[in-house]
């Protein structure tokens, strides 16, 4: 399924991507946040189907610029969706992030029939806060010690989530 938003194209991933992938993880920028990643560990955790987990690529001017992955939980009771993702530093700050989370936040509540979505940037990601903040994600807390870098220190993240009725759509 393929869904376009203002500036960006989520599509499914093809095989081939999994090498540009790899290249964008490898990036400073990137791989600040996202640690730890080298191609075999792209094709395993991204290309291989796991249950409640979709996966697309980002496109932007008809190449591919990241990824973005959504995690769903089933229980009825607890029904929500968790969302991952990472572009390009060669196309940062240009809004990008926010309208590949748009789009795939609309489809989420419109066609999967969610009320609520989480996203949890590491506390001090303040460029991923100030992204998904303009989309409607609301701070919620602090997650003590809930990401390991590659120094062996746990570090905070910020839970952050969004009602049906908070998505904003950019004017
Ligand atoms: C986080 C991310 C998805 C946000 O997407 P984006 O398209 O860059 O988001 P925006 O264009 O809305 O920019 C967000 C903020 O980044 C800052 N920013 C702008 N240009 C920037 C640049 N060239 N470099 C660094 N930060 C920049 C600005 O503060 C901007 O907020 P503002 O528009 O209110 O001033 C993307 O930056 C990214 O992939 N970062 C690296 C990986 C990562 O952190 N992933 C998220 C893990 S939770």
């Amino acid at each position: 399924m393929e869904m376009h938003g203002r500036q960006v194209t989520l599509r499914p991933l093809d095989p081939a991507d999994a090498a540009r992938l790899a290249e964008i993880l490898a990036t400073r920028e990137v791989a600040r946040w996202w640690t730890g990643y080298d191609q075999a560990r792209v094709e395993a955790e991204f290309f291989v189907a796991e249950p409640n987990v979709t996966v697309f690529g980002i496109e932007h001017a008809g190449a591919l610029v990241g990824l973005l992955q959504v995690t769903e939980e089933p229980t009825p009771e607890f029904h929500f969706a968790a969302i991952d993702l990472f572009l390009d530093p060669g196309v940062h700050g240009r809004g990008l992030g926010p309208d590949a989370i748009r789009v795939v936040a609309r489809h989420l509540i419109q066609q999967e029939g969610h009320h609520r979505l989480t996203i949890d940037p590491a506390i001090d990601n303040e460029q991923a806060i100030r992204a998904y903040a303009k989309v409607g994600f609301k701070p919620v807390g602090r997650m003590r010690e809930y990401q390991r870098f590659p120094d062996g220190t746990w570090r905070d993240a910020l839970l952050m989530d969004l009602l049906a009725d908070e998505l904003e759509d950019g004017g």
